[in-house]
């Protein structure tokens, strides 16, 4: 039920697809894609050709994490790059349930990204069209910050509002977050309500000390946190 989804953020740029290929060889299950655009955040990444480079090297889900105004054009981009599941900010699109529309049409899984000063009505009218709901654990633009408190109690009134819905319809829905995940707070974080865990700076810095780039220890670690939640 917990999916571990490492950022290639915080991956070797140099050599992305033996990064990709490992970290599903460890033992991750997800692919984590942050696209930044200089605009609706400081940073700058990585676009629809990386996707479609390493879109070949592994069967992994790719969730792309759209930091990007406007948001629209770009879905049918890595739609066609190979992307499984797209996410975006609310404020980031001036018609939310026209870019989820979007995103279900070009056959990838939808979900919304809040913010941790973001209001979580974003969801109010549109739950029939979210696959999962992405909660920062930090202000988005930058791997390797720390994780906001405040978003532990922001978790649990994500949770409830998806049991409700998921009561009512019968319809599941993930949760997850993304940003200053590490092995001490997992299991706090999975607690709250999370079911799908985006590590950046905690996994691929951990495997940056062993010469082979190999991720098993601290994916097993963060594996073995989750094992102990209730
Ligand atoms: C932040 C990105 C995150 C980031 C997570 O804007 O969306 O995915 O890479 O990195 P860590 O795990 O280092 O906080
Ligand atoms: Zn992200």
């Amino acid at each position: 039920m917990y999916l571990i989804a490492p950022s290639i953020l915080s991956a070797d740029f140099a050599r992305l697809g033996e990064e990709v290929v490992d970290v599903i060889d460890s033992g991750a299950d997800w692919i984590h894609f942050d696209v930044m655009d200089n605009h609706y955040v400081p940073n700058m990444t990585i676009g629809p050709v990386v996707c479609k480079a390493i879109r070949p090297l592994t069967q992994a889900i790719i969730d792309v994490h759209l930091m990007v105004k406007p948001v629209d054009r770009l879905i049918g981009d890595f739609a066609g790059a190979g992307a499984n599941v797209i996410t975006f900010h609310p404020e980031a699109s001036e018609h939310i349930d026209r870019s989820l529309s979007l995103i279900r049409e070009n056959g990838c899984q939808a979900g919304l990204v809040f913010n941790p000063a973001t209001s979580l009505h974003y969801m109010d009218y549109v739950m029939d069209k979210l696959d999962l709901v992405l909660l920062m654990g930090v202000n988005p633009g930058f791997g390797g910050q720390k994780f906001i408190p405040s978003t532990l109690p922001k978790l649990q009134e994500v949770r409830a509002r998806i049991q409700a819905y998921e009561q009512k319809t019968g319809r599941r829905l993930r949760v997850e977050i993304d940003g200053g995940v590490k092995v001490d707070n997992i299991a706090a974080i999975a607690q709250a309500g999370a079911d799908t865990f985006v590590a950046g700076s905690a996994i691929y810095e951990a495997g940056k000390d062993s010469d082979a780039h190999h991720y098993d220890t601290v994916i097993a670690a963060l594996r073995a946190r989750l094992a102990q939640v209730a």
